[in-house]
């Protein structure tokens, strides 16, 4: 579609081209003014980053002009409270039986949106289960893979702690996904190696802006290992088909609150 460029306000500064990742904006229109390179339209990304870099609002791209994009103010938190909100986070696995408002939920799920993704293709898709009749239903079909694997595949079971996990649950206690009262789980198409990346990012920016709401989430490993390979999770999950998912967390309010931040490994790592 193209670019369109308002000559009235633009003032040939080049911050449209230079910023461009695929460099696809030249500054060879009629006047010198930013015009769209050969094979633009199969190469650009979408990504709007043209339109959000220009300080005069000056220009449009495939449809996102400047009014369509969001203000943006200066980030908030200072390193120190960055450092508190990135270090402060724990994997919650205690929930009050409370639930979240569908509108909590989606407001975490946006913020997800902007997550980076390889060639700006956004694949991440949502899924979420909520109740807790419908996880530990749930929570029953990861115990019958984890028992599928200690028969078929000792050592897998072993390395996971299968044996110990399968115990508990049978003693009652759901360690599976541990009282949450929701499920998020991110989808995208199925062997997308592309999509491996985003998804996992998008969780992470959830779990911290979870965290950042007084709200609490947790990775749900067993029932993201589960999800593509056991044919009954597969039907329970109902995935649209070819989607397969790529990672899931535990959200709900925490229970408890933590006091201070655990010690982590030493920093490792090589200067050049
Ligand atoms: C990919 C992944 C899968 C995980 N799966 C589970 C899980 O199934 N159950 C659980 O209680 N915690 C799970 N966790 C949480 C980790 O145990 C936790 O991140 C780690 O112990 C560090 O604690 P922290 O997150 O509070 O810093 C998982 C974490 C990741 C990144």
């Amino acid at each position: 579609m193209g670019i369109v460029v308002d000559r009235e306000k633009c003032n040939k500064d080049k911050l449209c081209a230079l910023d461009c990742p695929i460099g696809i904006i030249t500054m060879d229109g009629p006047d010198g003014f930013p015009a769209p390179a050969e094979g633009f339209d199969q190469l650009c990304i979408n990504c709007g980053h043209c339109v959000a870099v220009c300080p005069h609002e000056a220009l449009s791209q495939g449809g996102i002009t400047p009014r369509q994009c969001l203000p943006l103010e200066a980030p908030g938190l200072g390193p120190e409270q960055l450092a508190q909100l990135l270090k402060g986070r724990r994997s919650i696995r205690r929930y009050k039986e409370q639930p979240l408002e569908q509108s909590t939920i989606a407001r975490l799920l946006d913020m997800a949106r902007y997550a980076p993704s390889g060639h700006n293709v956004q694949p991440v898709k949502w899924l979420v289960i909520s109740g807790r009749d419908k996880l530990m239903h749930l929570a029953g079909i990861v115990a019958d893979w984890m028992r599928q694997v200690i028969k078929e595949d000792p050592e897998l079971a072993e390395s996971m702690h299968l044996d110990h996990a399968v115990a508990i649950w049978e003693s009652g206690e759901d360690r599976i996904l541990r009282g949450a009262p929701h499920v998020v789980l991110a989808y995208a198409e199925a062997e997308d190696l592309r999509a491996v990346a985003p998804c996992i990012l998008a969780l992470g920016y959830i779990e911290l802006a979870a965290y950042n709401l007084g709200l609490g989430a947790c990775w749900a490993g067993y029932l993201n290992r589960a999800a593509n390979n056991f044919p009954p999770m597969i039907k329970a999950l109902g995935l649209p088909e070819g989607m397969a998912s790529y990672g899931a967390l535990m959200l709900g309010v925490p229970k408890y609150k933590f006091q201070r931040i655990p010690p982590r490994k030493p920093l490792e790592v090589t200067w050049r």
